[in-house]
């Protein structure tokens, strides 16, 4: 069952429907501080790595951006934490919960390049203070044929790219993912090259719906979920949006991308959520939501062109062929 709340407009699932949660259930007073706590796990002292484990809170005032704040039940907590792809440790949906303890967090840093006019290596205590953190409320296709609705902490990557200021000639930007043998035992299977790579061009990054992902659930990533920073790119497949970043790079080429070397029939470079573009193996044309009562019976839901972000994003597609730019 849903209600509606009267204060703040949002469509939430009945609490005994989620996993107990306390950000989600204080989360009218989350949004009601404007003022932003950045008690995090990083920089600021001893919190440190302990509470990231635990998860920090990371508090976002609202996103105001359009179409930030999907009005739909949100994907329980225990589904967008255990319900995973981050192939790095481990390819079954439940091997990221099981297995990304051991990835270190800290410290990181991320390093900007290539065609910038302000090329840097980024420390996390600088990067979570560099623009606001807001909420937005994601849906989330992946290409399998499922979806989530995700509370995600963060902002928009556009502020990061205004900070190193690229260069007239940058087309693209190349996301580089962490690839550590040693804490990432995923690494041994060959399915993919690693590391993670993936892409966009330069005015999809620069959108403001791109979000740069520190927290979910008004808590810093877990580890599962891509800490201790990745991507979300809300129109396009979930495997555009690369976990646990740390070279972010500008081309004038479009960059190679993981999944578009392992199978460039199934994966293209693009790959906005289209129903009308097929693949070999998963439907496109309607997708299962995680988490929702009747599980693997639950109806399924057309999947909507460009995800359903299409009045924010369609215009950077007039006049291309989507079948081909697939
Ligand atoms: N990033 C890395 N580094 N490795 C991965 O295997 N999987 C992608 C994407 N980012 C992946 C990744 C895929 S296929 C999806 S659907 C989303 O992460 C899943 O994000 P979530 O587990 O937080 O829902």
């Amino acid at each position: 069952m849903i209600i509606r709340t009267q204060t703040d407009g949002f469509i939430h699932p009945l609490g005994s429907e989620i996993t107990p949660q306390a950000a989600f259930l204080d989360r009218r007073r989350w949004l009601a501080q404007s003022a932003v706590a950045l008690g995090s796990a990083w920089g600021l002292g001893h919190a440190s790595a302990a509470q990231a484990a635990k998860g920090a809170p990371l508090k976002g005032v609202r996103s105001t951006v359009a179409g930030a704040m999907a009005l739909e039940a949100l994907t329980p907590y225990a589904d967008v934490t255990g319900y995973n792809n981050f192939y790095e440790f481990g390819l079954d949906k439940a091997d990221p919960a099981r297995n990304a303890h051991t990835l270190k967090t800290t410290p990181w840093t991320v390093s900007v390049e290539g065609l910038v006019a302000k090329p840097r290596t980024w420390g996390m205590e600088e990067l979570i203070k560099l623009a606001p953190m807001e909420e937005r409320i994601y849906r989330l296709r992946c290409v399998e044929g499922w979806s989530m609705v995700v509370p995600w902490v963060g902002y928009s990557l556009s502020a990061l790219i205004r900070a190193v200021q690229p260069l007239g000639s940058a087309r693209y930007v190349e996301f580089v993912t962490q690839a550590d043998p040693a804490t990432m035992p995923g690494l041994r299977n060959s399915v993919l090259n690693w590391p993670y790579l993936e892409g966009l061009r330069l005015d999809e990054a620069q959108h403001p719906l791109t979000l740069l992902t520190f927290g979910v659930y008004g808590e810093v990533l877990p580890k599962q979920n891509g800490a201790p920073l990745r991507l979300v790119v809300p129109w396009k497949y979930g495997f555009k949006s690369g976990k646990s970043i740390v070279k972010i790079r500008f081309t004038d080429r479009e960059p190679q991308t993981s999944w578009n070397v392992a199978a460039p029939n199934e994966y293209g470079f693009f790959a906005n959520v289209n129903p009308a573009v097929t693949h070999p193996r998963w439907s496109q044309a309607t997708e299962r939501r995680i988490g929702e009562a009747a599980g693997l019976f639950a109806k399924r839901r057309p999947t909507e062109l460009f995800n359903g972000y299409g009045p924010q994003v369609a215009s950077m597609y007039a006049g291309m062929d989507l079948r081909r730019f697939f």
